[in-house]
């Protein structure tokens, strides 16, 4: 079995529906002849996607409420506090579309970058919400390649007393090499993503990806 096939078997990797509106925006992101502006339109619409998906995930309880008709409906309501986590720099294009749907959500940062010769992650900063212990966390990066930075991240988290099973990683494309680390690293993580890609190249870029995400979304080529 390929390692892509591997990793669309784990119940805890999440992957949008395939449908052709998805593939259409992703080929069009993927296209290395895409204008910048495109690429942020674009991306910002799969973004987008990604976090309703990834709100699937949060607990709800039962909640009734009466509707202007005079009638009782019987719903649920999000249950539990959440924040969003970005892994800067390129994980910092997906805080606006996080913001859209959770009006006022807090937002924690961590900067992690790859080394460019080695590929290891470096943890540079971190300034995360001081109850995060007791939230739901959206962790924000749209590449996971090795998966090197976003576990470093986690265990950002998990040293800040994060609850392993409240950490949704929310990612547009990954690689499922990093996609696989991660799960078996971290059991009760899950993984909302767009796309799962073929490999990762002796660089450690994904293939065929879409390239360096954010010197593409912020005009650093
Ligand atoms: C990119 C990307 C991820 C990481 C993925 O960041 O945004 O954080 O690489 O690779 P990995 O899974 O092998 O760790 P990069 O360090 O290049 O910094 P950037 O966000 O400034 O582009
Ligand atoms: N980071 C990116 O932006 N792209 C890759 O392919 C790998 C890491």
């Amino acid at each position: 079995m390929s390692l892509s096939a591997k990793a669309v078997e784990d119940s805890r990797l999440h992957l949008l529906p395939q449908t052709n509106q998805l593939k259409g925006l992703m080929t069009i992101i993927r296209d290395a002849n895409t204008p910048r502006g495109d690429f942020v339109f674009y991306s910002d619409r799969v973004i987008r996607l990604l976090v309703e998906e990834g709100l699937n995930y949060l607990p709800v309880v039962e909640k009734q409420v009466t509707t202007p008709m005079g009638m009782a409906f019987q719903g649920v309501a999000f249950e539990g506090r959440i924040c969003g986590v970005s892994i800067m720099r390129a994980g910092e294009s997906m805080e606006q579309g996080l913001r859209e749907v959770c009006t006022s959500v807090r937002i924690g940062k961590v900067l992690i970058q790859r080394d460019e010769r080695t590929a290891q992650p470096k943890l540079y900063y971190s300034k995360l919400p001081k109850d995060i212990a007791d939230r739901w966390v959206l962790l924000l990066d749209p590449m996971l390649a090795t998966g090197g930075s976003a576990m470093k991240c986690i265990e950002v988290l998990l040293e800040a007393g994060v609850k392993e099973e409240r950490i949704l990683f929310i990612n547009l494309i990954c690689a499922p090499e990093g996609a696989l680390a991660m799960l078996e690293k971290f059991p009760k993580l899950q993984i909302i993503t767009a796309e799962i890609d073929e490999r990762i190249d002796d660089n450690k870029f994904i293939l065929p990806g879409l390239g360096d995400f954010g010197d593409r979304y912020f005009g650093t080529e």
